[in-house]
């Protein structure tokens, strides 16, 4: 069961150009493409005759001629020719998703079309922002449900065990977790208070000396991972104190979007308050955080095949707090959905 009643990135909108490419989404096989004035067009991946996938067909002037018998579709899924026969024959239409352009992502609306509401896609502060620097982010699949990787975004702790080169560091394995519920999402947060930076951060930090380090990892619905990493100086920081001039934010914005229940496509991209035309910097932190998510992509792999052959009882622990408020906050929104209500 999945939210459909909002948006999810289906791919990096330089990579959707004028030639068809199909691309997969709770299970529902879709064909995207540019037309020639720059929307992006997405249709169910099935011609309405045979069910041939229209991404097997050809694109000519913006319109999709399927590759068996040449029923041809415009950009919002409307026959308008049937070669073999005299008439556009009724029912010939293809379901078309709602796509918006934004933040480099195209945006995809699972729901109905009418319900699409731009205003819903999320917000990023500061991403125009001339003084904040952005890395070109990534994409990788991973055979496992979209859920287990939510869940790891919003467990803190795994950094310890997982991220031993990069954001593991003293105080991780043990310091307590505070955990916010929202009726958007979750945010499971802690402070570690005069630390050594972990590896990742140490060489990006504009201050020498120990940390005043917060880990604030926030999921929103349906599958959006906001992970930020706070760095002060040590005696700087702490819950309720102002950012000061010293203080290094990074966000890692990470967007979940299930191709079905047992894969998921994972894209993603980091956000830092400094160093904003530094290419260098960008490209060793996207280095980075691909060697990272390797390390989860290993972990969340065999968690699904684990979970889904356990022989014996698993069990959660008070770190799963804030990843079970949110698969509980999911189940609710889901159960209260239009699109839930209209099925
Ligand atoms: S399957 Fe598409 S026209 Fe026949
Ligand atoms: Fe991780």
């Amino acid at each position: 069961m999945y939210l459909r009643d909002c948006w999810y990135v289906a791919g990096w909108t330089h990579e959707i150009t004028q030639q068809l490419k199909p691309v997969r989404i709770m299970g529902e096989d879709i064909v995207m493409y540019r037309t020639s004035s720059g929307e992006i067009a997405a249709l169910e991946d099935a011609c309405p005759h045979r069910k041939l996938p229209l991404s097997k067909g050809t694109l000519k002037d913006d319109r999709i001629i399927c590759g068996y018998h040449g029923l041809t579709f415009d950009h919002r899924g409307a026959c308008v020719a049937a070669p073999t026969q005299g008439r556009i024959p009724t029912g010939a239409v293809v379901k078309r998703y709602p796509v918006k352009d934004r933040y480099g992502f195209a945006w995809i609306w699972m729901g109905a079309p009418d319900q699409a509401d731009e205003s819903l896609i999320i917000d990023i502060p500061d991403y125009d922002n001339p003084t904040w620097g952005r890395t070109k982010g990534g994409d990788m699949t991973i055979a496992c449900n979209y859920l287990y990787i939510v869940d790891n975004l919003l467990d803190p702790s795994h950094v310890a065990w997982v991220h031993l080169t990069s954001f593991a560091g003293a105080k991780t394995d043990d310091t307590p977790l505070s955990i916010d519920v929202n009726e958007n999402g979750v945010v499971v947060w802690r402070w570690m208070m005069d630390t050594e930076a972990p590896p990742y951060y140490a060489k990006l930090l504009k201050f020498a000396g120990n940390v005043d380090r917060k880990q604030h990892y926030e999921c929103v619905l349906p599958s959006i991972g906001i992970n930020k990493s706070i760095f002060a100086p040590a005696g700087t920081g702490g819950p309720g104190k102002p950012l000061n001039e010293k203080t290094y934010v990074n966000i890692s914005y990470n967007f979940m979007t299930p191709i079905d229940e047992n894969n998921s496509h994972y894209f993603w991209f980091q956000h830092r308050n400094t160093d904003p035309n530094d290419e260098a910097i960008s490209e060793k932190m996207n280095a980075g955080a691909r060697t990272a998510f390797i390390e989860d992509r290993d972990v969340l792999i065999a968690v699904h095949e684990g979970m889904a052959n356990k022989k014996t009882p698993s069990l959660d622990l008070a770190l799963d707090a804030g990843a079970l408020r949110f698969r509980k906050l999911l189940n609710a929104r889901i159960a209260a959905s239009a699109s839930e209500q209209a099925a």
